[in-house]
């Protein structure tokens, strides 16, 4: 009799198990079938009331029931598992279609944007980029440059001295001869973009660090036409192809002839306007021939080769691009002034 009954508790709850739909339930019928206070526990603590035989063959029977309850609630509850873990996965699937967060991305100073843009017109037309130091020496800056000590032209390039004869560079004409003495008498053809200083007071338009890019061609039979049809195709390219130029005389120390480029006003077109000071022109750089004294020192026959150079500034250039008021908000870093140029995406 008690068998039949522990065979009717393990069908009963084989049954249980087979239909259960989650977790919890299973728990349930582990707590009704497996717990202290079940009937198969209750049975087998009434063992000690049976013979010895009996007790032995029951005692097998009820341990046998509890180990297929038992093993049937574990294969449920794998099953179950399973399927409870693949639906809360699908229930915390990742909405891909949900627009994403915003992340703030930095930009380029205009600066750069400009710095960038000048170098590739000049790589364009067959320059290579050149490279010199920023801390100086008089040698250099000046005197491969002809200009000498008593040069009355060094008063307008006072800089930083970090001993009598090392200086921060004025310009970046010291590149010119680090080039040609590094040419050793071939032909060059360069751009050096780099950072310049000069003794200033720092105001709307003067500063004490500024840029340029300076470049240099150096050949058999170059002539002013060759300057000249350079800096038209830079100035086209740089603010529109219908910018005209125009060559005014002027001095360098190391140039012979030098010049100052002015480009048409792109305000008013050339007609004059406050833009310009009605004169319809704007100065973008200077420049001119190599002076034949810059093309002995630094190891070049004048009879032989001839050059020419220019010197942009590079805040200048972006200045008039995009009418920027002040050339010291290049340096301060305000975002509201970055963002402006920041590219949209
Ligand atoms: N170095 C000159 C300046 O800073 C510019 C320049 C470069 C002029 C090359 C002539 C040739 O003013």
């Amino acid at each position: 009799m008690v068998k039949e009954r522990i065979t009717e508790i393990v069908n009963e709850a084989l049954e249980m198990i087979n239909n259960a739909k989650n977790s919890d339930e299973l728990q349930e019928i582990r707590n009704k079938y497996l717990s202290k206070k079940s009937e198969l526990m209750s049975l087998m603590s009434g063992l000690g009331e049976v013979s010895i035989e009996e007790r032995k063959s029951l005692g097998q029977e009820l341990n046998l029931a509890k180990a297929k309850i038992s093993e049937a609630l574990n294969l449920k509850q794998e099953e179950i598992g399973k399927r409870e873990l693949a639906e809360k996965l699908a229930k915390e699937e990742i909405d891909i279609s949900l627009p994403g967060k915003n992340h703030q991305v930095g930009g380029k100073n205009p600066f750069h944007i400009i710095a960038d843009e000048i170098t590739e017109i000049f790589l364009g037309m067959g320059f290579a980029v050149a490279d010199g130091p920023e801390i100086e020496e008089d040698l250099y800056n000046f005197e491969l440059l002809n200009i000498p000590k008593d040069h009355p032209a060094r008063d307008m390039q006072d800089t930083f001295y970090i001993s009598e004869n090392v200086l921060l560079r004025t310009h970046t004409s010291p590149v010119q001869a680090h080039t040609m003495l590094a040419s050793e008498g071939k032909p060059v053809r360069i751009i050096c973009p780099g950072k310049t200083y000069r003794r200033d007071d720092d105001d709307a338009t003067h500063s004490h660090q500024f840029a340029q890019i300076e470049g240099l061609v150096i050949d058999k039979d170059i002539n002013i036409g060759h300057l000249k049809a350079t800096l038209e195709l830079f100035a086209k390219k740089m603010f529109g192809e219908k910018r005209e130029i125009r060559l005014r005389p002027s001095y360098f120390p190391f140039t012979e002839p030098s010049v100052e480029v002015d480009i048409t006003c792109a305000n008013c077109d050339g007609k004059g306007c406050s833009m310009c000071k009605g004169t319809g022109y704007i100065e973008i750089l200077g420049g001119g021939m190599v002076h034949p004294n810059v093309l002995k020192m630094n190891g070049y026959d004048p009879e032989v080769y001839s050059g020419f150079a220019f010197g942009v500034g590079i805040e200048r250039v972006a200045i008039l691009r995009y009418g920027i008021d002040d050339i010291r908000k290049f340096y301060q870093n305000d975002v509201r002034f970055l963002h402006q140029y920041r590219k949209k995406a």
